[in-house]
């Protein structure tokens, strides 16, 4: 048996949606009481210690990451990252275009296009099967954009993105960039320093099992500064206790894109989960998903399905995806096997193993996998 199955409440039957909601750990269900016990015991006066507990979440990310735990600043989502990040920019005469792409998730678009009222040109990389090369993305990459939006694994059919390679590229053309490790945070190893972005936004719902409401924003702090987001609060302030209405001062680091009040409760569940997947280790789970990930392509190419995940292990994130002739016949006779995916219209049903989902598991939903299907 899975060692890592002990640890985690599953749901009944095969989950393998990580790509979705990451299953809860017994230890953060178990741990959380914590936040509770302050509030019960201390008050207003648990303050100090729930900001505490914040500042445990960025450490817990830091070391996930590879990133500083001050670069980081908690967001409730992906979305309400990106919206921040886009009203900070700063004004650029010559630079009027945003680039994103047509696989990005679809709010990334919907904050994109509303940029269009602030004068700013929104540029899609075309969909092309989901697949962009470092040269795709060059003849993009031109000198009239200002931020170019990278996702690293794509929801739709959990392509890699090539991200050292296009940041290093934009940078030489003075683009900002931004990130979006919602879908490979927990799974695929990644290096922030290594990376050298502007930004990287992602959430903790996923692969990092930490459930809905622990988003997160990372800023490079060389280039933090530049930028002066609009939606702000006392908890963006340089000095949040300094109470002069008359005298906003943003505070010297990612935490400039915090706000008023912070919710705690949501990081106090995500650092416990982040820290479970921490001593896991994510090249572990990277390693352990790829086995379970190989088996699953290649049962899939010998019954002749059409997979659109790239069949290169480097080139993919955690997540299958198979294009059925009928995608929602397939889905309905998982669903009567309790075997937990979903479907997603245009690219087909996804499966995504986590540490805790074995072999075993595995073969059972390619047995119900029909050649022709
Ligand atoms: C790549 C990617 N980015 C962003 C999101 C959504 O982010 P949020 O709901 O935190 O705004 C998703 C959700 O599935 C996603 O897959």
């Amino acid at each position: 048996m899975n060692q890592y199955k002990q640890q985690f409440f599953i749901p009944e039957g095969i989950y393998l949606l990580n790509h979705s909601v990451g299953c809860l750990p017994q230890k953060t269900a178990s741990q959380k009481e914590h936040f509770f016990e302050l509030w019960k015991s201390q008050g207003s006066e648990a303050w100090e210690e729930w900001l505490s507990l914040i500042d445990g979440f960025c450490q817990s990310l830091s070391t996930l990451l590879n990133g500083y735990p001050d670069e980081f600043c908690p967001q409730s989502n992906v979305s309400s990252a990106v919206c921040k990040i886009l009203h900070s920019l700063p004004p650029q005469k010559n630079r009027f275009k945003l680039l994103l792409s047509e696989m990005d998730f679809p709010s990334i678009g919907f904050a994109f296009s509303l940029m269009q009222r602030l004068g700013y040109q929104i540029e899609f990389l075309p969909a092309n099967n989901g697949i962009f090369s470092l040269e795709t993305w060059k003849q993009y990459l031109t000198k009239d954009t200002q931020l170019a939006f990278i996702t690293h694994a794509v929801y739709g059919n959990s392509f890699l993105n090539p991200v050292t390679e296009i940041i290093q590229y934009a940078q030489e053309q003075g683009i900002i960039t931004v990130v979006d490790i919602a879908q490979s945070a927990g799974v695929v190893p990644i290096n922030l320093r290594a990376w050298n972005a502007d930004f990287v936004v992602g959430s903790s719902i996923k692969w990092l099992c930490g459930g809905p409401g622990a988003g997160f924003l990372w800023a490079n702090s060389e280039t933090a500064l530049n930028f002066a987001p609009i939606d702000v609060g006392w908890f963006s302030h340089e000095n949040p206790f300094e109470f002069d209405i008359y005298n906003f001062r943003y505070t010297n680091n990612a935490r400039r894109f915090w706000g008023g009040t912070p919710s705690i409760l949501p990081f106090v569940c995500a650092q416990l989960s982040m820290d479970l997947i921490n001593s896991i280790g994510v090249d572990k789970i990277r390693f352990h998903n790829q086995r379970l990930t190989e088996v699953l392509i290649q049962e899939s190419q010998a019954k002749k399905l059409n997979i659109i995940t790239p069949l290169e292990p480097w080139q993919r994130g955690g997540t299958v995806v198979i294009n059925f002739n009928n995608n929602q016949k397939v889905y309905e006779r998982f669903q009567q096997e309790k075997i937990s995916i979903d479907v997603r219209p245009g690219f087909g049903l996804r499966f995504s193993p986590h540490i805790y989902n074995d072999e075993e598991e595995i073969e059972k939903v390619i047995a119900l996998m029909q050649p022709g299907d």
